[in-house]
């Protein structure tokens, strides 16, 4: 039987073993507020490739300090957080996985209070609590959070540099591929959605120019790292709002995307305005891999499906029916660091992904197969 998701994928000079990837999920736990990481990405990330994903993505790390969605984020706009980096990009490799690291700016929705250990998780951190004026395309807030200003066109530049900068920082530091987060409301999609985007000059108005933000960042990040390594982008392929980004707008983004040099993309959705009253996401299992599936039949680009895959035979059936070429296992992967091991086993499949320390622990399931 052909086993898709434990098939290697080869993207530029990356062969990566697997198709499970582990996508970026914010971990608020560079906890002296410097973006540095700690023994705690070493062991989080480090799991993920022991427990058989094929790439790891490292969490939304700010490529300048005003871009982090809480002080607690990971950030790369220094040499100190591109060291402690490094240790964590070896120790993934050790076990025979790829690692990616997402370079993300988080607009009008950064400078806020993290998920957990304070008061208002989400809300906004004002100044005087250490938190820091942001900024967007507009100065129109998102939901309740304070009001943002408007980026001129130095800070435009200031940002697209920083993405450069951070690129480097991120080879340097021995990662395999860069992924540019332009999805769930931050910076870049902020940019692409007519809701949050009402500029008049060359940044707004049309797709071409509500886009322009995220081609000059994806050409810059390309220029920054070398020819054979992937890059990849995340998207929210729909707001699912009526008059906001949405999938017809995101299959043209795709192709060009494809024409500046991407490799793959990510395909995630919402994050960028609260629906309106009455309106639901239609989460569930699978819900955002019609996305995938509409992007990637109608362009050139690969892409990976996200969002409530959490079983192994799901995700098979989501690369076997040519929905995706990867699947990305988010929180199924953080209850079971083991996803990949049992994903392996349950589909029968080579068990040389189970490393030596642990084969004699899955002895009877190998028997099994
Ligand atoms: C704790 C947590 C943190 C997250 N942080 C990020 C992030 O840093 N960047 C991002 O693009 N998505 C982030 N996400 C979204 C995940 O990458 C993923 O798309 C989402 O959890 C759906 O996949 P799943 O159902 O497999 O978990 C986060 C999700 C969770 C649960």
């Amino acid at each position: 039987m052909t086993q898709y998701l434990l098939s290697p994928i080869t993207l530029r000079d990356l062969t990566v073993r697997n198709r499970i990837w582990v996508p970026p999920m914010c971990q608020y736990s560079a906890l002296a507020r410097d973006g540095v990481a700690t023994d705690f990405h070493l062991m989080h990330y480090g799991s993920f490739a022991r427990g058989g994903a094929g790439a790891v993505i490292v969490e939304a790390t700010g490529v300048l300090p005003e871009g982090r969605i809480a002080p607690q984020d990971l950030g790369l706009w220094n040499n100190a957080q591109r060291d402690a980096l490094r240790p964590v990009v070896d120790l993934v490799h050790s076990f025979g996985a790829a690692a990616g690291i997402q370079l993300a700016h988080a607009g009008r929705k950064a400078s806020t209070e993290p998920e957990w250990g304070t008061p208002n998780p989400g809300a906004s951190l004002a100044v005087a609590d250490g938190g820091w004026e942001t900024v967007g395309p507009s100065a129109r807030a998102y939901d309740s959070l304070t009001a943002p200003v408007a980026l001129d066109e130095a800070g435009i530049d200031a940002v697209v540099d920083a993405f450069a900068a951070a690129a480097v920082r991120a080879v340097e530091a021995g990662f395999d591929l860069v992924e540019v987060h332009a999805a769930h409301g931050y910076l870049l999609h902020e940019f692409l959605s007519p809701l949050s985007n009402q500029r008049t000059d060359s940044y707004g108005g049309e797709l071409a120019g509500r886009a322009r933000l995220l081609l000059r960042v994806v050409d810059a990040v390309r220029g920054a790292i070398p020819h054979g390594m992937p890059l990849v982008v995340r998207i929210s392929a729909t707001e699912w709002i009526e008059g906001g980004f949405d999938l017809e707008q995101a299959t043209e983004l795709v192709t060009w995307l494809g024409e500046h040099g991407v490799d793959m993309v990510d395909v995630s959705s919402g994050g960028n305005a609260p629906l309106p009253e009455g309106e639901k996401i239609p989460v569930g299992p699978g819900y955002q891999t019609p996305l995938a599936a509409h992007l990637r039949a109608r362009t050139e680009v690969p892409v990976s499906a996200v969002g409530m895959l959490d079983e192994p035979f799901q995700a098979e059936h989501v690369l076997a029916t040519g929905q995706a070429d990867v699947v990305r296992v988010g929180r199924a992967f953080m209850r079971e660091p083991n996803w990949g091991l049992d994903a392996a086993l349950a589909l029968r499949g080579d068990a040389e992904i189970i490393p030596p320390q642990y084969r004699r622990s899955f002895r009877q399931q190998l028997r099994r197969g």
